[in-house]
């Protein structure tokens, strides 16, 4: 259980698997969507299928559980700040890849993880170089959620960061530690 000393030990690892993962899809998504890149552009997507089996526990956990208790008193403003910054992150993670994979598979282009096919490509009879959309309306939908967090996210990401170094760095409080799984000092 997560208490105000410690937190559980699935609540550590589901956030650290989780974060790293975020920063590096997160990260790549900005690269692939500026510059050509198959290779990332193909990890991108693989990758972005495979971290719901982590993002799935970890929202059934947290739902379960709810959000760990702060370790100290903060002002209103940083209280209603971290939490509109966790309820960003926790509904990135589960919005990202399934918009992803909306985009994808209502796109026609199937879904894939690296060499493993989940769902072929629907080639577009016209054009077989070009994917046939099974469903325009709802690739659009995809895109447009995938293209909202994808700008949100980063923002989110670094405030995130920024809040994380404040109560390490200023406060000197056990906020950092406790999600590091370290003894309260
Ligand atoms: C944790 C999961 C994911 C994260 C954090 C993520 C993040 C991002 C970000 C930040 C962008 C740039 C968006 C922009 O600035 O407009 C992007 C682009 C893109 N992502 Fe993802 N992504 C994830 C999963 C997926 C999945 C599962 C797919 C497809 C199977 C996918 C396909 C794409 C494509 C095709 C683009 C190119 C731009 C576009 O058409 O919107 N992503 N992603
Ligand atoms: C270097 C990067 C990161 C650091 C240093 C960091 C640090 C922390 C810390 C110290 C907490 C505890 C806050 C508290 O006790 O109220 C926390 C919670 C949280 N973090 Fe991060 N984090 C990082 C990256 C991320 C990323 C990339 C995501 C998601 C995209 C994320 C999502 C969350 C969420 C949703 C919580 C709320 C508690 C929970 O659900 O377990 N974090 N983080």
């Amino acid at each position: 259980m997560d208490t105000k000393e410690k937190l559980s030990s699935t609540t550590i690892w589901l956030h650290w698997i989780v974060a790293i993962l975020m920063i590096f899809m997160t990260a790549a998504g900005i690269y692939i969507d500026n510059f050509e890149a198959e290779m990332l552009f193909d990890i991108h997507t693989s990758l972005g299928v495979l971290i719901l089996v982590a993002v799935i526990p970890r929202v059934i956990w947290r739902y379960k559980h709810g959000w760990p208790v702060a370790v100290g008193n903060y002002t209103r403003v940083e209280h209603i700040g971290g939490k509109v910054v966790h309820w960003t992150l926790i509904l990135a993670t589960l919005l990202m890849p399934l918009s992803g994979i909306l985009m994808a598979v209502a796109g026609g282009h199937g879904l894939h993880i690296f060499e493993l096919e989940l769902l072929a490509e629907t080639p577009d009879p016209a054009n077989p170089d070009e994917a046939l959309a099974l469903s325009p309306a709802l690739a659009e939908v995809g895109s447009a959620i995938h293209g909202l967090f994808g700008k949100v996210l980063p923002i989110a990401i670094v405030l995130h960061i920024v809040g994380a170094l404040k109560h390490h760095l200023i406060d000197k409080d056990e906020t950092l530690r406790r999600m590091l799984g370290l003894q309260p000092r």
